[in-house]
Formats: C-alpha cells, sequence, structure tokens
C-alpha cells in the first residue's frame, strides 16, 4: 500500500486533488498535510474525511523538524506538493511570508525526501505544483511552453520560481525523482473568495462594487480545477522524471469580458433586469506589476499523456456560479473564521 503526502489539501486545488486521489485510489493511504491559513478550510474535504484511506495531519512546511519526523513516520514513498501562499495581491503587502513557505518550505521537504529515499527510487516520486506565473507576462502573441524562460514579476511568482528551480537542482545534483507541472489560473467550487471569480459572485451577488484593476484588459488563460486535478493524476503516476508539464484551458479572457459574462450570466440566474449587475464594475488603480496575458500552451501533456481539457469555459463558469450560488454556508464559514471551530471539534476534542 503506497502512502501518498499531499501538502495543502484543504486549499482550493489541493482539496480536489485529495478527493480525486481518496476516491480514485482506495489503495493508497493519503495523508494531507495542511498549516489551515486563511486560505486552508476543511469544510472543503467534509466528504472524504471519513473515508479509511484519508488522513489529515495539521503542520507547517516551514517547520523542519515536523516535516523530518513525519516522513520517518509515514515512509511516503511520493509527494504532491501544493502548500503556498499563493495570492498575487497579498503577496505585494507581505512579500517575507512568500519566501518561507514557498522556497523555505519546499526545501524542507526536499531535504525530507532526499533523505528518507535510499533505495527503490524508481518507485517514488516529488511533483511540485507550480503556475505559469514564473514565465512573467506575453505579449498580445505567443504561448509559454516549457523552454520560456523564468521572468516572474510579483513576489508570488519570483518564490514559485526560486522553488521549482531548487526542484530541478534537486533532482540535477541529489537525483531526487521530481516532477513539475505549471499551470494557468484555475476556476471552480471552494476557491477562496479573494481571488476574481468567486470574489465577483460573490459581490455580484450582494450588490457590491466589482474592483477591475486597471483597464480590465489583462489576460488569463482559465482551466477548471477539476481538470487540473486529472492532469496532476497522469503526471503523478505517468510523466517523465526530471520533465515539466505546462497546464492550460487553452481558454484566454481579458479580465472586462469575463467580467461581463458573469454579470449576464447572474442577472439571468438572480431574475435581475439585464445589465444590472455591469452597473456595479468599477474601475480602480491597477495592481503593481501587474502582468499583461497568460497563456500556455500544453501540447505535451497532450502528446504524452494525452490529457485535454474535458469542460467549455461557458459550461464550467454557469456550474462555478450555481455552486457559490447554492453554496453560501461555505461562503459564510470560510470568510468568518467559523472553520477554525470547525477544525478544532474535528480533530482536538476527539
Ligand atoms: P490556496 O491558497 O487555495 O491553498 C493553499 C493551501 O496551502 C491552503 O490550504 C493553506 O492552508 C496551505 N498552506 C499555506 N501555507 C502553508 C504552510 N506554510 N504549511 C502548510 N500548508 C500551508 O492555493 P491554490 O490556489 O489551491 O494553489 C495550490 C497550488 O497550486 C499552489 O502551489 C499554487 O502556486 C499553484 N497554482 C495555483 C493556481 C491557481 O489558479 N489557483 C494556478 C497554478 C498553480
Ligand atoms: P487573480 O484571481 O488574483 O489571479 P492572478 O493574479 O494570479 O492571475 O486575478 C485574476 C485577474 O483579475 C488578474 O489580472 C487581476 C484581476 N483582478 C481584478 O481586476 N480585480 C480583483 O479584485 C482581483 C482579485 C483580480
Amino acid at each position: 500500500m503506497k502512502t501518498i503526502l499531499i501538502t495543502g489539501g484543504a486549499g482550493f486545488i489541493g482539496s480536489h486533488v485529495v478527493r480525486l486521489f481518496v476516491k480514485k485510489y482506495p489503495d493508497y493511504r493519503i495523508v494531507n498535510l495542511d498549516k489551515l491559513t486563511y486560505a486552508g478550510n476543511l469544510a472543503n474535504l467534509k466528504d472524504v474525511e471519513k473515508y479509511p484511506n484519508y488522513s489529515f495531519v495539521k503542520g507547517d512546511i516551514v517547520d523542519g523538524d515536523l516535516i523530518r519526523k513525519l516522513f520517518e513516520e509515514k515512509q511516503f514513498s511520493g509527494v504532491i506538493h501544493l502548500a503556498a501562499e499563493s495570492h498575487v495581491d497579498r503577496s505585494i503587502s507581505n512579500p517575507t511570508e512568500f519566501v518561507f513557505t514557498n522556497v523555505i518550505g519546499t526545501v524542507n521537504l526536499l531535504n525530507a525526501a532526499r533523505h528518507s529515499w535510499k533505495e527503490q527510487l524508481e518507485e517514488k516520486r516529488f511533483y511540485h505544483i507550480s503556475t505559469d506565473e514564473v514565465y512573467g507576462s506575453l505579449g498580445e502573441a505567443g504561448l509559454f511552453t516549457e523552454e520560456t524562460r523564468y521572468d516572474p514579476h510579483s513576489p508570488y511568482s519570483a518564490s514559485k520560481a526560486s522553488s521549482d528551480h531548487f526542484v530541478r537542482a534537486y533532482h540535477d545534483t541529489f537525483g531526487l525523482p521530481v516532477v513539475i507541472s505549471n499551470c494557468s489560473n484555475n476556476y471552480g467550487s471552494f476557491q477562496f473568495p479573494e481571488k476574481l471569480i468567486p470574489l465577483f459572485i460573490h459581490n455580484i451577488r450582494n450588490n457590491k462594487p466589482l474592483p477591475v484593476y486597471g483597464k480590465g484588459e489583462n489576460v488569463r488563460d482559465w482551466l477548471w480545477v477539476e481538470d487540473h486535478a486529472r492532469a496532476i493524476d497522469e503526471i503523478f503516476h505517468r510523466g517523465r522524471v526530471g520533465q515539466t508539464y505546462n497546464i492550460g484551458g487553452h481558454n484566454e479572457w481579458k479580465n472586462i469580458d469575463l467580467i461581463r459574462l458573469m454579470c449576464r450570466i447572474m442577472d439571468r440566474k438572480l431574475n435581475r433586469v439585464g445589465g444590472t449587475s455591469e452597473k456595479l464594475i468599477t474601475y480602480v488603480k491597477d495592481r503593481a506589476g501587474h502582468d499583461l496575458r497568460y497563456a500556455i500552451d500544453s501540447s505535451k501533456l497532450q502528446r504524452e499523456l494525452n490529457w485535454t481539457p474535458s469542460l467549455q469555459f461557458e459550461e464550467g463558469l454557469e456550474k462555478t456560479i450555481d455552486w457559490y450560488l447554492e453554496n453560501e454556508a461555505w461562503l459564510q464559514e470560510v470568510t468568518s473564521g467559523d472553520y477554525q471551530k470547525y477544525y478544532e471539534e474535528q480533530y482536538l476534542k476527539r
């Protein structure tokens, strides 16, 4: 029976990966290690927390001793590393936190894996989840490929770029069996309502202003989170050691066009007169160092592992909006701090 460590499993993407692995692989033991920052909520995993092959450990990847002991105790054969500080705006207000978690935390995991994995390396796998933001910004044309030069602009993307370099260095220097993927912007259920799509759904519903940075002309390539989780499953099991895979949705949207589409869908769902929600659009000061355009060439992943996105964006966006409208209680819980109480009830009072 394999024991797999998933870090950051209580976050947005991590919770989808945990859910997929726990359900699809009953013969794996899945250990979810998460610090439960503002972005990590065990409420995201209520439907799998009782599965016998799932367990949760509350802990900080910056704590090297804890990580080393966890590796000794659990004898992991695989790591899927998602834990990170992930919000660009927070990285602008507090860059240092991003260095601790994203860089030092990653190096702690690499060290623990390196010391714990002395033999049968072909059966081990350290999978680092990264972002397309490490490549910097595109102009009007072109796509990020796996060969695009790293050129990060925000403290978030700089910290992720640094962690990617450490992962590759541990492969080249110590022979650690690593694989990396760099994915575009994800959307879907359980995303903390601070990122564009869930924030704007929440604000439209509550008739609050929609703060569009700059002119709203920045372009992002959106991928449904469950398609990302499927790609992670493929790459973890079948990706080639030492390789990088780009993951993207072939789905570029200018922010303002995406926001207008969301407004139209929400007018319909909330039975509002057409054009009502668009009136909430408020142009605000641009984000410092705001990357103009991200777009991913994921042909390597499609060619080697036969992965393609499953959902059309309009369909995925509708599903996502429906989910947030139906899960107002979740939104209240994750923003109110009630989830901390939930954690105590579930795990400390047993
Ligand atoms: P998220 O912010 O929703 O979740 C991050 C999780 O990591 C949370 O559960 C948090 O509690 C945990 N965490 C943070 N610091 C920790 C620490 N020091 N120790 C242990 N746990 C800690 O992030 P997300 O959007 O789910 O992103 C997950 C990963 O995917 C990140 O590595 C991110 O860089 C990458 N990524 C995200 C996107 C995206 O669009 N969201 C796109 C590409 C790549
Ligand atoms: P975000 O969801 O923070 O993801 P990222 O910065 O990692 O791409 O933002 C997506 C885009 O939306 C980005 O161009 C910034 C913009 N944005 C706004 O215009 N207003 C907002 O309130 C937020 C959170 C983002």
